[in-house]
């Protein structure tokens, strides 16, 4: 941990997040609804063809990967993340599938993936890039690209958050607390300070990545009340990871923020903006 980023306000863990069950459901719950909401895996400015390789970095379940692995048997996929607990066995994963360790935040970058690939993806880091400066991530992404190759980033921006009342006269208070205590752990704990994100295609640009696409959209709200339940969850998560007081706090502004949504008839929801960025070297 550097001497600027003290996680104590997160319990002092590496991850805030979990890795049981429930956390991989939640995981694969939210890929469907953005690939439902974006309508893409890949953006439109990137066509995949047989014989390319991608990398998919901190890759979770490995969903992206395997959800595309199986609509192109041609093309090599390689997921990575410093932790493969939540990625399926190898002897379950589609043999153009494979699934590696990478750190990318306190490791180097592997000699062999160096100008390696054509397309590397990587999303939802939100909580786990420090001190509201993904520059170095970035910096590593760019040297495992081939001249030509796309990085492509997915992240949802918290700080365009707002809540969407299904009727005008509907409070949302004690939901609005349980949305915002995990931030004002960001005066400890900077992986809770998302800001960085709205900049990504300036860090693009910076090392020399030029600039295809940046767009940013909010969910409609069709859909909405599915992820607001993923928030919970995710909610939850953090919980688990905070020091007895904070823990204690934030369950009973969870409890109270639960009935609130219960009693207006899950009238209440989270929505803030999807971003994607994409760059070319
Ligand atoms: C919120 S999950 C997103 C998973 C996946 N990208 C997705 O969109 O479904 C964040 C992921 O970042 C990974 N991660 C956290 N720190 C990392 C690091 N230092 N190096 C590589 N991956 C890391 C976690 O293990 C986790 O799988």
């Amino acid at each position: 941990m550097s001497d600027t980023d003290d996680s104590s306000g997160t319990g002092g863990q590496e991850y805030v997040l979990g890795r049981d069950y429930l956390a991989s459901v939640r995981l694969n719950l939210q890929h469907y609804l953005w690939v439902q909401e974006t309508g893409y895996h890949v953006h439109p400015s990137i066509t995949l063809k047989p014989g390319m390789e991608v990398m998919e970095v901190a890759t979770g379940t490995a969903i992206w990967s395997l959800d595309l692995a199986t609509k192109h048997p041609d093309i090599r996929f390689l997921a990575t993340d410093y932790s493969l607990d939540q990625a399926p066995p190898p002897e379950f994963l589609p043999r153009n599938v494979e699934l590696a360790e990478w750190d990318l935040l306190d490791g180097g970058v592997p000699e062999e993936y160096i100008g390696r690939f054509d397309v590397v993806h990587v999303r939802l880091m939100m909580c786990v890039i420090k001190n509201n400066d993904p520059s170095s991530v970035v910096e590593k992404l760019v040297k495992i690209l081939k001249p030509g190759g796309y990085l492509q980033w997915g992240e949802m921006d918290h700080t365009t958050h707002r809540m969407e009342h299904a009727l005008p006269n509907m409070t949302s208070e004690s939901f609005e607390q349980a949305v915002n205590f995990p931030s004002t752990l960001g005066r400890k704990d900077k992986r809770m300070n998302q800001s960085w994100v709205s900049t990504l295609s300036s860090r693009f640009q910076a090392v020399g990545l030029f600039p295809i696409a940046d767009v940013h959209a909010f969910r409609n709200k069709s859909h909405l009340s599915f992820y607001t339940d993923a928030a919970f969850l995710v909610w939850n998560e953090w919980r688990e990871g905070m020091s007895a007081s904070d823990k204690e706090t934030y369950g009973g502004i969870l409890g109270k923020a639960k009935r609130e949504r219960e009693e207006q008839r899950k009238g209440l929801a989270l929505n803030m903006e999807i971003r994607t960025v994409v760059g070319m070297k």
